[in-house]
């Protein structure tokens, strides 16, 4: 029942860090009554190679002030990755593994310690310094979920460069504005990788990309490729022998083996000959704590995407703290974020919070039903995972297979079940609870963004009650404010949009070349509040819920878009003279995109016209963003003055009929038409 409230197992082993309500509350109480000196204890556990100069913590939130600014720990200097790494071997626990890997197919499959990671990164941050990296220059990473993609990332942090992942389902124009903006020097890929029985060229979709960047006026130096393919059972015969048997090969397969891997010899090299050549040690740059760490590319309203900034002392300690408490991480525990390392989620989750925790890791290249729908819970099973994050989506899509996938495993050793990215419906929090949790798991809903690069609203594992479906209540250092549409605070039950009041030490501290749009799209609306788009409802009980994006932004599978990016990305289609995309409700995707589209005179609404479209927006977007509903819209409700009116479209795309005032449209007859073209409307949505 969702309005239960399901109380922690008190039988959980090891105790939970935090094992009743009162304890939180005092925790918390002390975090915003005494944040310096909250924050400052947990800093002591890590390396600053010179502390703070200044305040721990400064910071001005309103915009009618002065400019907006974040800082924590300023003056102080550190290395985030000699934190995660050289520290973790200091203390003994060089011999310990850091990341389990396991590939798309199970044939595929190894671990690293933290002393062999160690080298690994100290031997590619050379490769990089080799390449003319120095501190400050921004390296941009596209790459599959393996090994080489987290020593990437750190052997950044090492020498003091700016990463920026960028997940390797964005096309090639996508990777482009990412390039440009970030202006990049260096690109890290692989040659392709298997999703599913899908065989993606990474370094074709690298090299269309690196061509329109320079077109535009910026040139990436050099490209870094892991030759993934060729090691992978997946290209070699399946009876292990090394030879490849044609006969045994499918078509995708025999493309694997037959792929040339695009070249350019002025740019482009194999990670393998650079690694050969590089010492294994490399000593770190120490960075200010406000000195950039990464850069991570999230959808924006006016369709152009934007980098949010992160920096590397605050993040540090935050991303510590998070994972501790709310997986509950005990030291032995085997801890497993699904993730892909493109989203804040991979970047927070399965690289720094856990490595800074000394964690033991599982990082999956492959997808939940390849080669069979009971692909995580093998993986449970063979690792023992303690600690299983995911999102509502893979739950939704993976509980339509019914329970007998989960039950052939034995999934004992879960403790605690992750959920993040977009709300998770009560049917699938409670699937998640009883059948891949046994009824005695700690569920986290936890409610946070790339902006915020921690989770900010979460249960606790073993200490919240927990009610399906609710993020419950704010993480230590965060203060949630609810407000209503004249920004008058709601006390009490009520809902309005989700604000916080004061910055906690991961928040993001500016958009990348743009501090007026960090300014306006986070600060403007609420003078003193950080406006996170989301809006939130208070019960009774003070618990926190959820309830969606209060702007035009879309959640698809988890991941966020704009109505703008995808109308921008329809509307180059030549056929095309207006788009309008609303969301639509999605039984595994959680939202879909349903696309209104008017044509040009004189051009027919066909069914390749639809194809075109939707390939249009997996051109210049990625597949994910790819249209679930295509509709011919002969004209648009619009106001007087011209402007989509997206109320009514929402209505439509639901078929529902209640469509309030539409008086203020220029012209109502057209509403018609766009209910009898509705397509899907006999699917249950
Ligand atoms: O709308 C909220 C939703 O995802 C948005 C953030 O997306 P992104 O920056 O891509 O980061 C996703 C991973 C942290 C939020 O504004 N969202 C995230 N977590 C939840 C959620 N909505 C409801 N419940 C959650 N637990």
């Amino acid at each position: 029942m969702a309005n239960q409230v399901y109380k922690p197992n008190p039988a959980m082993k090891p105790s939970p860090h935090l094992g009743s309500m009162k304890e939180y509350e005092k925790m918390y109480k002390r975090s915003i009554e005494s944040p310096e000196e909250f924050w400052q204890d947990i800093a002591k556990q890590f390396h600053w190679e010179t502390p703070p100069t200044g305040k721990f913590c400064s910071y001005n939130f309103d915009v009618t002030k002065g400019p907006i600014s974040i800082k924590w720990m300023e003056g102080a200097t550190t290395n985030i990755c000699y934190n995660l790494l050289d520290r973790n071997v200091r203390k003994g626990m060089g011999d310990k593994i850091a990341f389990y890997w396991a590939g798309n197919d199970p044939e595929d499959y190894s671990r690293l310690t933290y002393k062999k990671l160690l080298i690994q990164v100290c031997k590619f941050a050379n490769v990089l310094k080799e390449k003319g990296v120095t501190k400050g220059d921004r390296v941009a990473i596209y790459m599959p979920m393996i090994l080489e993609t987290v020593v990437a990332m750190l052997a950044c942090a090492r020498i003091g460069a700016v990463h920026s992942v960028v997940f390797a389902g964005f096309s090639s124009d996508s990777l482009a504005e990412r390039l440009i903006d970030a202006k990049a020097k260096v690109l890290v890929t692989a040659d392709g990788v298997w999703r599913g029985e899908k065989l993606l060229c990474l370094k074709e979709i690298c090299d269309a990309a690196m061509d329109r960047s320079k077109k535009l006026g910026h040139e990436v130096e050099s490209c870094i490729l892991v030759k993934h393919l060729p090691r992978l059972s997946a290209f070699q015969s399946r009876d292990g022998d090394g030879k490849v048997n044609d006969a045994e090969k499918s078509p995708e397969k025999r493309k694997a083996y037959d792929y040339q891997v695009p070249w350019n010899e002025d740019r482009d090299c194999w990670w393998d000959d650079e690694m050969d050549d590089a010492s294994s040690s490399c000593y770190p740059v120490w960075v200010s704590a406000e000195d950039p760490l990464f850069l991570l590319y999230t959808s924006g309203s006016t369709g152009k995407p934007k980098g949010v900034v992160h920096t590397t002392g605050g993040y540090l300690i935050y991303a510590a703290t998070t994972f501790k408490y709310v997986f509950d991480y005990h030291p032995g525990d085997v801890y497993w974020c699904t993730a892909d390392v493109g989203w804040i989620t991979g970047h927070t989750y399965v690289v720094y919070g856990p490595l800074a925790n000394g964690a033991t890791s599982v990082l999956f290249e492959g997808l939940p039903f390849h080669p069979h729908n009971g692909r995580y819970w093998e993986i449970v099973e063979q690792y023992n995972v303690n600690q299983f994050y995911t999102a509502p989506t893979a739950i939704r899509a993976l509980m339509k297979f019914g329970d007998g996938p989960v039950k052939k495993y034995k999934l004992d050793s879960l403790r605690v079940l992750g959920s993040v990215g977009e709300p998770i419906n009560a049917e699938a929090w409670l699937w998640y609870y009883n059948v891949v949790g046994g009824g005695k798991c700690s569920i986290v809903d936890t409610f946070w963004q790339t902006e915020t690069g921690g989770h900010v609203l979460t249960p606790l594992p073993g200490c919240t009650p927990m009610k399906p479906g609710s993020a419950t209540f704010p993480f230590f250092g965060v203060l949630p404010v609810l407000l209503d549409e004249k920004g008058k605070e709601i006390e009490g039950p009520g809902e309005g949009y989700l604000v916080f009041r004061r910055p906690w030490p991961g928040i993001m501290r500016t958009i990348n070349g743009n501090h007026q749009r960090f300014e306006a799209t986070y600060f403007q609306k609420f003078p003193g509040f950080y406006t996170s788009g989301d809006g939130a409802r208070r019960d009774e009980d003070g618990y926190l819920w959820i309830t969606g994006r209060m702007d035009d932004m879309l959640n698809v599978s988890g991941h966020l878009l704009s109505t703008a990016e995808v109308e921008g990305a329809l509307s180059e289609h030549p056929s095309v003279s207006e788009a309008a995309v609303v969301a639509r409700p999605h039984p595994v995707k959680g939202e879909c995109l349903h696309c209104f589209i008017s044509t040009k005179d004189g051009v027919q609404f066909s069914p390749k016209l639809v194809d075109d479209l939707r390939k249009k927006v997996r051109e210049k977007i990625g597949p994910f963003a790819a249209p679930e509903y295509i509709q011919h819209a002969p004209a648009l409700p619009k106001t007087r003055s011209g402007k989509i009116v997206r109320r009514i479209l929402k209505k439509v795309a639901l078929n529902d009929r209640s469509l309030g005032d539409i008086s203020t449209l220029a012209d109502e007859s057209i509403i018609e038409n766009l209910f009898a073209n509705l397509p899907g409307k006999d699917l249950k949505t």
